[in-house]
């Protein structure tokens, strides 16, 4: 590793994060891991680390993220979330991937291909969130009847994904009696893996009927539902805008149920590669985005927003200190420092001090939003059983 950018990876802390998770939502059989983008961006050698966690099944978004996954794990099952090509299932029934499918007509047609091996399906079931699913009865069994009569094909399981898992809203409590009620004529005893509850369902509402599974994300990467607010304006004000929010659209917030105590495994480091002394009136970086109202000691690191990092991240940490950063180009940031750093000290971006919690109220964006930003360049350092291993991706 050249450049002095990296995120530390810590599985260990993903591994314990899955162990706890279990723990405390023991009702279950199938406990599958959403490692889609690069297992949400933290790379995807973290698998070993929650499959010793428990995980015993994989998510993800499309057959390429599949087979780059099979590659290295050749037994854990790996589901597709969204449909494939019709033309690529006789690859994914080649390599054991699952497929997921959403229409009576792309199953007719699966029905007339020659696979050699069996082909796995998940039947997707749209709760009303009208992004992927069977929404009609009749199609729904339909499917059911096709998928039963081909020995090749073999309807293992079937699910849905809630548009308002967060709260206990009417939207929710809809969307579930509508799967429900689409589900009624199927011969569920016979489909082993229902799933309906990503995190935040499994957070906030109660195990629901017939499932056998959970779909695991942002929950197994550290990130729990449970919001705190500091005594901070800027907290003060997110907090006003929150019960606005809940009071326009008439959501009470359900009991939040977030003792769970995962943590994040995601931290991103640097260090200072050029340190500045700047006069009262000079400029800081491109369109004079700082202008010094004092003598200035200034620190260039080598992180910019082609890795994910912009100046509305807020702080860094250098030496245990909060340093403001100023200025922000592709590949470098500026942090208006003091003369305690120096060059080749190390530059916390967020993880241990700066959570990335902190990170995402001040960019305004969700913990799945932050964690895709920080781009494949960056390389991964693992610590797996206390060691550390750099990846490239
Ligand atoms: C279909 C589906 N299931 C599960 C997940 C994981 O959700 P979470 O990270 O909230 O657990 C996602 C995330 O986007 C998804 O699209």
């Amino acid at each position: 590793m050249y450049r002095k950018t990296y995120a530390l990876i810590n599985n260990d802390i993903l591994e314990n994060n899955v162990k706890k998770i279990k723990e405390k939502y023991n009702e279950y059989k199938y406990y599958i891991g959403v490692v889609k983008n690069n297992a949400y961006n933290h790379g995807i050698h973290i698998i070993n680390s929650i499959i010793k966690g428990g995980i015993n099944y994989l998510a993800v978004s499309s057959l390429d993220e599949a087979l780059e996954i099979r590659k290295y794990y050749i037994d854990i099952p790996i589901l597709i979330l969204e449909p494939i090509d019709l033309e690529d299932t006789i690859v994914a029934s080649k390599n054991d991937i699952t497929i997921a499918v959403d229409n009576l007509d792309y199953v007719k047609k699966l029905n007339g291909l020659e696979f050699k091996n069996k082909l796995k399906i998940h039947m997707i079931i749209d709760s009303g969130m009208n992004r992927l699913g069977l929404k009609d009865k009749d199609e729904i069994n339909e499917v059911e009847k096709i998928i039963k009569s081909n020995d090749k094909l073999y309807l293992e399981g079937l699910f849905t994904h809630f548009a308002t898992s967060g709260f206990k809203d009417e939207y929710y409590d809809i969307a579930l009696e509508k799967v429900y009620e689409l589900i009624s004529d199927l011969d569920i005893k016979n489909i082993p893996i229902i799933h309906f509850a990503r995190s935040l369902t499994l957070e906030r509402h109660p195990k629901c009927d017939y499932t056998t599974g959970i779909r695991l994300g942002i929950l197994m990467y550290g990130y729990n539902s449970n919001i705190s607010y500091s005594d901070s304006f800027k907290d003060k004000l997110r907090m006003l805008k929150r019960e606005k929010y809940l009071k326009k659209n008439n959501i009470s917030e359900s009991i939040l149920d977030s003792n769970l105590a995962v943590e994040p495994a995601f931290s991103l480091y640097t260090k200072v590669i050029s340190i500045r002394h700047a006069k009262k009136g000079e400029i800081v970086g491109y369109e004079a985005s700082y202008k010094c109202e004092e003598d200035a000691v200034i620190a260039t690191l080598p992180v910019g927003y082609a890795d994910g990092v912009n100046k509305n991240y807020g702080d860094v940490v250098i030496n245990n200190k909060r340093y403001k950063i100023i200025s922000d180009c592709m590949d470098m940031i500026m942090v208006l420092v003091d003369e305690d750093v120096k060059i080749d000290d190390e530059v916390e971006i967020f993880g241990n001090i700066i959570s990335p919690r902190e990170v995402c109220q001040n960019l305004g964006v969700n913990a799945y939003h932050l964690y895709s930003l920080i781009s494949n360049r960056v390389p991964r350092v693992h610590i797996e059983n206390k060691e550390k291993s750099e990846v490239k991706y």
